[in-house]
Parts: structure tokens; C-alpha cells; sequence
């Protein structure tokens, strides 16, 4: 079967990784992929919000299945016109990508479905806004309804900053995404990331995994897509999954199927573990970056398999096996992320930080004259696998040691939680 894998981060190497060892692949295609997928199938420079390129590219090279790892074309529909053309399609159509895409889209949901979430209210102008914050009190959290790029969202600690927060949005600091804002109760908890793959009407629940969003040690400095991730999560008790899967996954699912929105693809729920229980923060419509790194370190079932029963629309008699030890991943990024920071510098090693048990999955990557450049802002993910979230947190580590790039950097406790808990 040939396969065309869209993205060019760490999940789609990881992605692309676990494709390649199906005894279902014939070829695989990354468009645009990056240095790391190039040795696992083709990389080509296809234009992906280019639809009819996209649709002529898989119609000339005869692709089974389009597999669509970033949120960008999913929101803009790319899977709703790859279906039209007659391809299979892993990844929700646009009107399901809005779980992702439009905060208050979700927010609805939630309420008609009755699944666990912060209160919350849906805002167009300023004053009004800001009469509810005041009547609110702090802390709080304001968030830009649509796509910022994740930094739409301000835990507002005082009355001043949440201020601030809505001003902001509502001065076209993240464009569209800004002129409207959701205004939602703080919940206090544990940071949890939840994966399911839907085929429309049945899901099949991942390993439990947890992100570091924050760029520092000490979960301290600005929000980022995520700088490193472990599996499983020790924090997800059989119990607490059974009641996800329960108070919001089926009913999610269910609430689109009922709407006419089947979902296909997979499900990624924020959610932080309040004391009340389990409750959502926010959908996401892919795989994490960087969980799916060490999901598919762990995956043992034939990845393809699942994708296609997925896209196909049944997942009966489909079970994700994985491997009883942990991983762990530490993402390597230049100096300057999540703000500004430089592209193109040399970095080298990665042969030696690859010993048994450690992968390196590249990011933002390219190879020019057989030399490897940076070309983004997260730019390698060191993952690492271990009997014990410790022992791969040790393995992890000394494999990000071989790398040579001095313009880069990585926090130095990704697994603290876990191990903490362990020791506790
Ligand atoms: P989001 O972009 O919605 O994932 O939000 C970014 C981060 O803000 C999350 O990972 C949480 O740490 C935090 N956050 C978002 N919403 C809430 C909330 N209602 N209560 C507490 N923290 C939140
Ligand atoms: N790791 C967070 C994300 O993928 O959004």
C-alpha cells in the first residue's frame, strides 16, 4: 500500500517511523517531511494548502491512504476534499477539525453532551468582558477563540492582567483568532494528555502519556508546543481511564456522530485531573507533539493497520498493543524559542546519541551537502525507552549529551512528576 504522510515535525518522523515497519507499506511519501523522514520514504515538496496538487499528486503516484498529522490542513479541509476525490483519509474533515479549531464550537458540545469542563462564557466585545471578569474574580483564563498558534490562551492571576489578556485579544494581537474570546473558570490539577482513534462511531483509547509545555525547568518560562513527553502516565489509574473514556470520550464522539460530523482520526484531549475528577480542557484533532514521539516508541500493533481501519471507517476487532516499558522524550530547541530564535545552524552526533533503546526523531531539520541544518524552532526529540520511566529518563539523557549544537537547548527534569510520584 503506499501511503502519503503530511507534516514535518517530530510526531510525523515518529509517525513515518512506525508506517515504515508495516508489512502492509509499499511507499512512503512525507510531504513536506524533514531530515529524519527522508531516510524512512520520500520527502516531496508538495504545496499542502494546495488542495488540487495534493489531489493530483495522490491520484499520479496511486496512495492508499493520506495521513494528515498537523491541525492547519485538517482545518482548512484538506481531508473533506482528498474523501471527495475518492482517497481514504486519516484525520477529520473540517467540520469535525472545528473541535480543534473553534473553541466555542467545543464549548457547546460539552454543554449538550454534558461533559466535564470549566465554566465558561463566549465574548465579541470588550466591556462585557470585562464586567464578567470583574463579577468572576481571579484567577482566570482568557483565551482567543480559534487558532493562535497555542498562545491564545492568558491564566490571568489578577483583576490587572486579565485586563491585559482581553485588550490584547481584542486588539488583533492574534488576528481572527482574537475578536472572539472565552472567558473560562481556573481548574487546579494535573496536566494530562488523552489519545483516542475514532472511526466515526467506535474508539479505541492510547497509551496515557503527559506533556511539559512550559520552555523551563520547574514547569517555569512561556508556554510551547511541548518540550518533552513520557509514557505511560503513572498519574492514569485503569480507573481514571475507564472514566474518561465514559464522562468524555463516547460522548464526544457520539455528540458529532449525532450532528452528522463522524470523526475520523484521532482524538487528543487536554484534560486536567481536578478534584471533582477528570475534566477537559481543550480538543485537539492529531496526535501531540511531542506524546506521539513516545507513543510510538511503545506502539507494538501494526500502525498502519489502525490508521486504515480508522480512515475506513471500522475499527472492529482493531487493538493497540504496546510495549510494557516506558519512554521518554526531550526535545532539543534553538536558543530563543518559543520567541525568536536563529535557523540554520550545523548539528551533528546524532549517530552516537542513537545507542540501543534511544531514537533521535528530528523536527525542524533539513540535510544540505550531507550536513544537518535546524531549520524550525523545536529541532530534535531524543526518545528514549526503559523498564521504569527513570530508566529511560537516564537513557534519554545520555544520548542528548552526543549532540553537538551549541545554539540549542533542553529542559534538564522532563519525567519529574512521574518519578516524584514514584518516590511519594
Ligand atoms: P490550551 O492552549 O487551551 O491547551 O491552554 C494552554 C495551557 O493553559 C494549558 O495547557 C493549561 O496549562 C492552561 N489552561 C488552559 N485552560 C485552563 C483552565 N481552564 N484552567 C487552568 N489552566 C488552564
Ligand atoms: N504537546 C502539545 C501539543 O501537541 O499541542
Amino acid at each position: 500500500m503506499n501511503v502519503l504522510l503530511i507534516g514535518s515535525g517530530g510526531r510525523e518522523h515518529a509517525l513515518a517511523y512506525k508506517i515504515h515497519q508495516s508489512p502492509l507499506l509499499s511507499r512512503l511519501f512525507i510531504a513536506p517531511g524533514n531530515g529524519g523522514t527522508g531516510s524512512l520514504g520520500e520527502n516531496v515538496a508538495l504545496a499542502v494548502n494546495n488542495h488540487a496538487a495534493v489531489i493530483e499528486f495522490c491520484g499520479a503516484q496511486k496512495i492508499d491512504l493520506v495521513v494528515i498529522g498537523p491541525e492547519a490542513p485538517l482545518v482548512a479541509g484538506l481531508s473533506d476534499q482528498l474523501r471527495e476525490a475518492g482517497f481514504d483519509v486519516f484525520g477529520p474533515n473540517k467540520r469535525a477539525a472545528q473541535l480543534e479549531g473553534s473553541k466555542a464550537f467545543t464549548k457547546e458540545l460539552c454543554d449538550e453532551m454534558n461533559i466535564p469542563t470549566a465554566k465558561y462564557a463566549h465574548f465579541e466585545t470588550l466591556e462585557p468582558a470585562l464586567t464578567y471578569v470583574k463579577a468572576q474574580g481571579t484567577p482566570i483564563v482568557i483565551k482567543a477563540d480559534g487558532l493562535a498558534a497555542g498562545k491564545g490562551v492568558s491564566v490571568a492571576l489578577n483583576l490587572g492582567e486579565a485586563e491585559n489578556a482581553l485588550k490584547n485579544c481584542f486588539s488583533g494581537s492574534f488576528g481572527a483568532a482574537g475578536s472572539s474570546v472565552i472567558i473560562e473558570e481556573f481548574m487546579e490539577g494535573e496536566e494530562v494528555s488523552f489519545f483516542a482513534i475514532s472511526d466515526g462511531e467506535k474508539f479505541i483509547t492510547l497509551a496515557s502519556a503527559q506533556d511539559h509545555k512550559r520552555a523551563l525547568d520547574g514547569d517555569k518560562g512561556p508556554n510551547t508546543g511541548g518540550m518533552g513527553a513520557y509514557s505511560p502516565a503513572p498519574v492514569m489509574t485503569p480507573d481514571l481511564i475507564a472514566k474518561v473514556e465514559k464522562e468524555i470520550i463516547a460522548p464526544t464522539i457520539s455528540g458529532l456522530a449525532q450532528r452528522g460530523i463522524p470523526f475520523h482520526g484521532v482524538l487528543y484531549a487536554g484534560l486536567i485531573l481536578t478534584k471533582e475528577g477528570p475534566k477537559l480542557i481543550e480538543y485537539n484533532a492529531r496526535f501531540g507533539d511531542p506524546e506521539c514521539q513516545v507513543l510510538m516508541m511503545r506502539l507494538k500493533s501494526d500502525l498502519l493497520e489502525i490508521l486504515l481501519a480508522s480512515a475506513r471507517g471500522d475499527l472492529s476487532g482493531i487493538v493497540a498493543r504496546w510495549h510494557e516499558d516506558a519512554a521518554l522524550c526531550v526535545v532539543l530547541a534553538a536558543n530563543g524559542y518559543p520567541e525568536s530564535y536563529e535557523t540554520g545552524q550545523l548539528i551533528e552526533g546524532i549517530e552516537r546519541a542513537e545507542n540501543p533503546g534511544a531514537k533521535v526523531f528530528h523536527a525542524g531539520t533539513r540535510y544540505k551537502n550531507e550536513r544537518l541544518l535546524s531549520t524550525g524552532g523545536r529541532v530534535l526529540n531524543i526518545t528514549a525507552t526503559g523498564k521504569t520511566i527513570s530508566e529511560a529518563q537516564q537513557r534519554a539523557y545520555l544520548a542528548v549529551k552526543e549532540i553537538v549544537w551549541p545554539e540549542g537547548y533542553f529542559r534538564t527534569d522532563i519525567g519529574w512528576r512521574a518519578i516524584k510520584e514514584k518516590q511519594t
